[in-house]
């Protein structure tokens, strides 16, 4: 049996403008998404036994499909002639928003290729996923893949001519504990993207000057993250949730419970990910402040998890 495993993740600063090239910051999670592949049975099979939203693996069956599809085409695996069972698992739960699809995309091309006896390099895993990663983002950026298979804290800049992505590992001081909030609602991060896309262009004079703050908001995050200054990074993260509305990514679910964090002295919060639903980030150095924001967001009846960000191994 192929075993293998996946960081799931949260933007730190950047999701969407990544797409386009301004660079983002993205840390995993310790959190993972597990796979075990057999070498058995008809076709390709999946049963995926990850916790989730409700709703979240109906939804992204056929998205789910097609990424297994991407993954073994770009392997050199010939799809009519190959059995294969998957079986999806790990304690990185199925909520859109932490990468969960790029998690399980890592862990599962790991597992077949443990399987199938291919060597292969982390870079390699990273290509692969990234293809199987535009099944669930249309045009992906590749930062969540790049998350998914190294893990850390990784500064992120998608080469818009082909070439190969700026991927730098950051480092910060110790890890910081943050609270994820799940909206419940499960978003398409494909549609997300695609009309961003759509809206920068029809819309130059509104996005462009969006997309300049952007980037200055990442090259100073990258500079408050490595001063360890937090409180910095947390109100960057909310001007990074206020141009993250101005491009209409965000929803009343997730200004909910950005609120609600940041009334409980959350240091800052911004959505993570697609947005349109799915998660938000809440950053709470230390237990006791994680554990006021956590409690109030489960009081009002929402799924949360208690992560860490900055953690380089688990
Ligand atoms: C999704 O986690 C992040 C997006 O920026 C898409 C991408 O970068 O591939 C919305």
């Amino acid at each position: 049996m192929g075993r293998g495993t996946g960081f799931g993740k949260v933007i730190l600063i950047g999701e969407h403008f990544v797409v386009h090239g301004v660079p983002g910051i993205v840390s995993a999670i310790d959190l993972t998404a597990y796979a075990e592949v057999k070498k058995i049975g008809e076709g390709i099979t999946i049963k995926d036994e990850r916790k989730g939203a409700k709703g979240y693996t109906e939804k992204k069956r056929t998205q789910q499909k097609e990424s297994i599809e991407r993954m073994l085409k770009t392997m050199g695996i010939p799809l009519e002639k190959t059995f294969l069972q998957i079986r999806l698992g790990g304690d990185l739960p199925s909520f859109s928003g932490i990468g969960a699809s790029a998690a399980s995309s890592a862990a599962i091309t790991r597992a077949i290729a443990q399987e199938l006896e291919m060597n292969l390099s982390d870079q390699r895993i990273n290509e692969i996923a990234y293809e199987a990663e535009k099944a669930y983002a249309g045009t992906p950026s590749g930062i969540d893949n790049t998350a998914a298979t190294y893990g850390g804290l990784i500064w992120f800049k998608k080469n818009l001519t082909g070439g190969p992505n700026i991927i730098e590992r950051l480092s910060i001081r110790k890890p910081v504990e943050i609270v994820i909030g799940n909206t419940g609602v499960v978003a398409d991060t494909k549609k997300m993207v695609a009309s961003v896309a759509k809206r920068k262009n029809q819309n130059p004079e509104k996005y462009d000057p969006l997309f300049k703050e952007a980037e200055r908001l990442a090259y100073e995050a990258r500079k408050a993250l490595e001063d360890f200054d937090l409180r910095k990074v947390g109100r960057l993260m909310n001007e990074n949730h206020d141009l993250l509305q101005e491009i209409e990514v965000s929803c009343k679910e997730l200004d909910y419970l950005i609120d609600l964090a940041l009334e409980h002295d959350a240091f800052g919060a911004k959505l993570t990910g697609g947005g349109g639903g799915g998660c938000m980030i809440a950053l709470t150095p230390k237990k006791e402040l994680q554990e006021t924001v956590a409690t109030a967001m489960e009081k009002q009846g929402f799924k949360v998890l208690r992560a860490k960000i900055g953690i380089q191994k688990i």
